[in-house]
């Protein structure tokens, strides 16, 4: 693949080339991949519409490009590492050739059911060898996969499942995470009383646990696979056909479901890989996010198999058996580049260093975090506990929007600084932008982040819904896609995200919107009004603080039973994750004049934050703030 970087200068000049000629840039990169007919025209996009397209009038199948292609030179390589939950249990290295054989498999029985070119397929498992097969075997009959992370509930499933229409869902019987198993298909069972576009459920066993299944509609994917081919012809897709939609959290409630499509993101995902983590031949790479994320969408599965290398796939979590488990599957595999999130790095740092100190680590050669912005203590502990000093961090920043990583240093050629995603990836032209919408000039600024032009990567729309495409990413800096976070600049260029500016708290590295879980909670009969805000927290990043007013006095007893309540409906109805850390009862809500809460002021008060609650004055009821900070407990 051509514009890897090997040094600093090499960036710059590659850098100057991509910016200044983007067609040419991409167009030589996308020479080296397997396509069924070339494209026309690049790039054809219109920012101030939204309008974006690459690689129009190309065909391809994106999976002949993450498996095909490699059988001749690496058929018997490893394609898929498999560490399980326990272990107990021994891993599995799955080969490119064995790849192409399950994907194929799969990919037969998808169409052997009933599903076509352009249908969406829900998909709800573990991390397991399987979930790599079904995605992929979607894309190799032009399906469009929809994964959906397997800690969410039964409502969360069906508002996913019914606004993408899926046909089908493909779930596991159980899941094991750490020491708990969980029963994943009486979870779909439940999403589907409320999801009658589903035809068909097709069943992994992975616990063996006992499920019920309904009659003309569950089967078990282990049954049907017996009896089909390991051959699956390549669909011929489009190059802006959809590969996948991926659901995101949005600042209003309902999730947004980003579609990315074919050639662009395939082109994207590979190069960044390629460049980010700097993968040599017969390296072993893990992420560590959940493919349910687009993280493990982009690099756990895509960017890496579309470099024909090795990628690992984690069933379990960092805590068991033990806290040493990331170090201990390092040392197992000899992982080369570990990418895992800043919200990990904090909870093993706090674990005693004997965990770290008896493992060999020095097969690694880059480290990488994603997901939030990575403090200076994380940052340190990793670069030097990890690393050992000798291997750079890669801070990377990116979105589900964004396709793949915006924002790197390139391991070994961008001299790397402690919570700095440092520059821009190829082709990649950030601006701060004020409020008024004028881009700051110059170094050592700041503002809200934005991108300028056009990469193969970004999402095309929502799904169902290209207004609020529009809307969310285009209408705050015409002609600029806004990416809702805030960032500076310094002396030397070097970009920090700072956070986002919008209603999204990144809770232990996912993204939650606060408006869905304040419905939630005003959903009790007894609750008037709720506001939700973020709070540092030393592990997760942030955590979630609830003000919440009631229609009526109840005793302390009630409150503390209604607290109970709330949380276990917000972990019902969106998933555990989105629970409140804390919740304060009140008589009211700070508002403005013109009724809206004032949530700056929350954040202030819920981060400790009193001396400096900024500028109040447009306030209709500054006693409400008073009564807040006198009853706050901590
Ligand atoms: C945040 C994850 C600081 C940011 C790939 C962004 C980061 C949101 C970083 C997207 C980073 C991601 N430093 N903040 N290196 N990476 N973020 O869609 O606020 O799950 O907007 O994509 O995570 O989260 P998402």
């Amino acid at each position: 693949m051509k514009y890897i970087v090997k040094n600093l200068p090499e960036y710059f000049k590659f850098q100057e080339k991509a910016l200044k000629d983007p067609e040419r840039f991409w167009g030589a990169i996308a020479e080296s991949f397997q396509w069924k007919k070339k494209w026309d025209k690049v790039m054809n996009a219109d920012m101030h519409k939204a309008d974006i397209k690459w690689f129009e009038g190309a065909e391809l199948n994106i999976t002949e490009n993450c498996i095909d292609r490699h059988l001749d030179e690496r058929g018997d390589q490893t394609a898929i590492i498999f560490e399980a939950n326990s272990p107990e249990e021994k891993a599995q290295h799955i080969t490119y050739r064995k790849l192409y054989e399950e994907v194929n498999k799969v990919a037969n029985v998808l169409k052997e059911q009933g599903i076509q070119k352009g249908d969406r397929v829900c998909i709800y498992l573990p991390m397991i060898p399987e979930l790599a097969y079904t995605m992929l075997a979607c894309a190799r009959i032009g399906a469009i996969h929809s994964v959906i992370f397997a800690g969410y509930s039964s409502t969360a499933i069906a508002s996913r499942v019914n606004d993408a229409s899926c046909k089908m869902i493909v779930c596991a019987d159980g899941s094991y995470r750490g020491a708990k198993e969980i029963n994943l298909k009486g979870i779909v069972d439940k999403a589907l009383e409320d999801s009658p576009s589903v035809k068909t459920v097709l069943v992994v066993k992975r616990t063996h646990c006992k499920v019920k299944m309904k009659e003309g509609r569950d089967v078990y994917l282990e049954d049907l696979t017996q009896n089909v081919s390991v051959h699956c012809p390549a669909e011929t897709v489009q190059a802006e056909d959809p590969l996948f939609i991926l659901y995101t959290s949005g600042s209003t409630g309902k999730p947004k479901g980003m579609v990315h499509t074919t050639a662009g993101y395939m082109i994207y995902t590979a190069h960044t890989f390629a460049n980010v983590f700097q993968y040599e031949k017969d390296d072993v790479y893990w992420c560590t996010a959940d493919i349910g994320w687009i993280t493990g969408h982009s690099y756990i599965l895509y960017g890496p198999l579309l470099n024909g290398a090795t990628t690992l796939i984690f069933e379990g979590v960092p805590s068991y058996p033990d806290h040493n488990r990331f170090w201990a599957v390092i040392e197992k595999h000899k992982v080369n580049q570990f990418y895992t999130a800043p919200t990990a790095i904090r909870s093993l740092a706090k674990q005693d260093i004997k965990h770290v100190e008896k493992h060999d680590l020095s097969s690694l050669k880059v480290l990488g975090s994603v997901g939030e912005p990575i403090n200076v203590e994380a940052w340190n502990w990793y670069y030097h506990h990890i690393g050992k000093e000798r291997c750079p961090i890669v801070d990377t920043w990116w979105q589900t929007e964004t396709g793949g990583i915006l924002i790197s240093p390139i391991p070994f050629s961008t001299p790397t600084k402690a919570t700095f995603a440092t520059f821009p990836l190829l082709g990649i032209q950030p601006v701060l932008m004020s409020d008024d919408g004028i881009e700051q000039e110059g170094n050592l600024t700041n503002g809200k982040l934005c991108i300028k032009t056009p990469w193969p990567g970004i999402a095309r729309t929502i799904w169902n819904d290209h207004k609020r495409y529009f809307d969310t990413y285009f209408s705050a800096y015409p002609g600029y896609y806004f990416s809702g976070d805030a960032a500076l600049r310094d002396p030397a260029g070097y970009y920090r995200i700072t956070g986002r500016v919008d209603d999204v708290v990144i809770v232990s590295g996912h993204n939650l919107g606060t408006a869905p879980i304040e419905n939630t909670i005003n959903e009790q009969e007894i609750v008037a009004e709720s506001a939700i805000v973020g709070y540092p927290h030393d592990v997760k990043g942030n955590a979630l603080y609830g003000f919440i007013t009631l229609k009526r006095e109840i005793s302390e007893q009630e409150k503390e039973q209604l607290k109970i309540a709330i949380n276990n409906s917000i972990a019902d109805q969106i998933g555990p994750i989105a629970k409140l850390s804390k919740i304060q009862f009140t008589v009211s809500l700070p508002k403005t004049r013109s009724g809206k809460i004032m949530r700056r002021i929350l954040r202030k008060i819920a981060a400790n934050e009193m001396e400096n609650l900024g500028d109040t004055s447009t306030l209709l009821n500054p006693e409400a703030v008073q009564a807040i900070i006198v009853n706050k407990k901590d």
